[in-house]
């Protein structure tokens, strides 16, 4: 099994490019096959969800070309099926958007439940009652949701929670159907503002989109676009945080700053340098930094998905921080690993209580999920020593050539298989 070994201590300096929003190109992805003409989608990241979305897409009868690594171009005539079933897709999260895809242009969908990250209990009760109130019949049968629709009629729906996974998928349905929805309570992340515009480039009228209140006008047909996806905010926060932990100074590229401003916000409170520019971020960490208190909140609040690359930069702050995670109740799992690396965190329900250390210190460490998989390769990077990250494929569902990014910042890091591999690793850095 690959796994990274990376030695600490350097300060990672230099530039780092980053790639199109993963979360937003799922929804865009599953959104492509609601129209038959071609869609070409560029700024695509090249990570192994993605790359399971596309084989599912092909698989339902659609066509795919990948006219580069991050350009796809897809034309859905052809798609036969409206059960999406294969062993891969189970594992995927975002599986649920072809719900949404499929429902909104077959009035038909069969797709499994939806796996992903085990974060929390994550239940798609949300989606439901929206394809419900939009005229669907919905059953959960063996292991798959099975949504039909005689005709799909707008509805005012308010969300109970604010979902990203739900207000997408509702978008979607609400887009070809009759009359004008409204969606209450709506998430506002960018990558629903990018779903949507997405969408209106396909011929949807959305409105509204960023806001806690959307409006569709359903159409009766979506056409061919060209489409580039927006770059990922959590990949930029993470390449921030690794800037202020490693005590380091990175240049991110392609990003865009006002989605960055509560991490921007929370690297400044302890004491870092951020310059902002039109499509860029420099972080410079400061040798000493405090602490603070930070809770995850849907959007413009913290990210959950930064959560734990932040307990990690926390760590290494002076005093003691409070971090409060209330979206998904099982992100803390990898406290225990940083334990191993001489973090001291308390876990009490869903708030984590952190002292700062000088230093971690190099261990083996086993990635529990994909946000949580980074935030340990930040800690290895900032700790004495060499340590051992296991089960990255996690870290790979969501981050491009992860290792060699680091790697063109000076940091000291290899994805290995073999004791052999890693001894090769340690006489070379040593
Ligand atoms: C999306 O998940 C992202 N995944 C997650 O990113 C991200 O952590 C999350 O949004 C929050 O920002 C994708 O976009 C594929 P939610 P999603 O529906 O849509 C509750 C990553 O690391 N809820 O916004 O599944 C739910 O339990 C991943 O890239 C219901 O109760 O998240 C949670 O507490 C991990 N009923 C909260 O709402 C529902 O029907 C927010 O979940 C739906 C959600």
């Amino acid at each position: 099994m690959d796994q990274y070994i990376i030695k600490g201590g350097q300060k990672l300096k230099g530039e780092v490019t980053i790639g199109g929003a993963k979360n937003a190109a799922l929804g865009i992805l599953a959104a492509a096959i609601m129209t038959n003409d071609n869609v070409l989608i560029e700024n695509l990241p090249d990570v192994k969800d993605i790359n399971v979305m596309l084989e599912a897409i092909e698989e339902i009868g659609a066509r795919v070309d990948r006219v580069d690594r991050h350009t796809v171009k897809i034309n859905a005539s052809g798609i036969k099926e409206v059960s999406v079933d294969d062993e891969f897709i189970r594992r995927i999260r975002a599986s649920y958007y072809f719900i949404g895809a499929l429902l909104g242009k077959y009035k038909d969908a069969k797709v499994p439940l939806p796996g992903g990250c085990n974060i929390g209990s994550r239940p798609i009760d949300q989606h439901i009652k929206g394809f419900k109130a939009l005229g669907a019949e919905v059953k959960i049968e063996s292991g798959a949701v099975i949504a039909k629709a005689e005709s799909l009629k707008a509805a005012h729906i308010y969300l109970d929670v604010v979902s990203v996974g739900a207000t997408i998928n509702i978008m979607m349905v609400a887009a070809m159907a009759d009359g004008q929805t409204i969606i209450e309570n709506a998430a506002k992340e960018p990558h629903i503002v990018d779903v949507a515009n997405f969408l209106n480039s396909m011929g949807a009228n959305i409105k509204g989109a960023g806001t806690d209140t959307i409006r569709i006008r359903g159409v009766e047909r979506l056409h061919g676009t060209e489409y580039a996806i927006i770059p990922d905010q959590i990949e930029a926060g993470t390449f921030m945080c690794m800037a202020a932990a490693t005590r380091g100074d990175i240049l991110i590229k392609n990003v865009i700053p006002k989605h960055l401003e509560s991490i921007t916000a929370k690297l400044l409170e302890m004491g870092n340098e951020v310059e902002e520019y039109d499509e860029a971020v420099r972080v410079i960490g400061a040798a000493s930094q405090r602490h603070t208190d930070i809770k995850t909140l849907p959007y413009p609040g913290f990210p959950t998905d930064m959560q734990p690359q932040m307990t990690v930069t926390l760590s290494l702050a002076e005093g003691t921080s409070m971090v409060t995670e209330s979206i998904f109740e099982n992100r803390f799992k990898y406290v225990d690993e940083l334990a191993r690396m001489g973090g001291n965190i308390k876990v009490e329900g869903n708030v984590a209580v952190i002292d700062g250390i000088d230093r971690f210190s190099g261990a083996s460490v086993t990635s529990p999920d994909l946000r949580a998989g980074a935030a340990l390769v930040i800690a290895a990077l900032a700790a004495d020593g060499i340590s051992i990250v296991e089960e990255i494929g996690y870290i790979q569902r969501g981050y491009e050539k992860f290792e060699e990014k680091i790697a063109g910042l000076g940091g000291k890091i290899e994805i290995i298989s073999s004791e052999k591999e890693a001894q090769k690793f340690k006489f070379k850095v040593s």
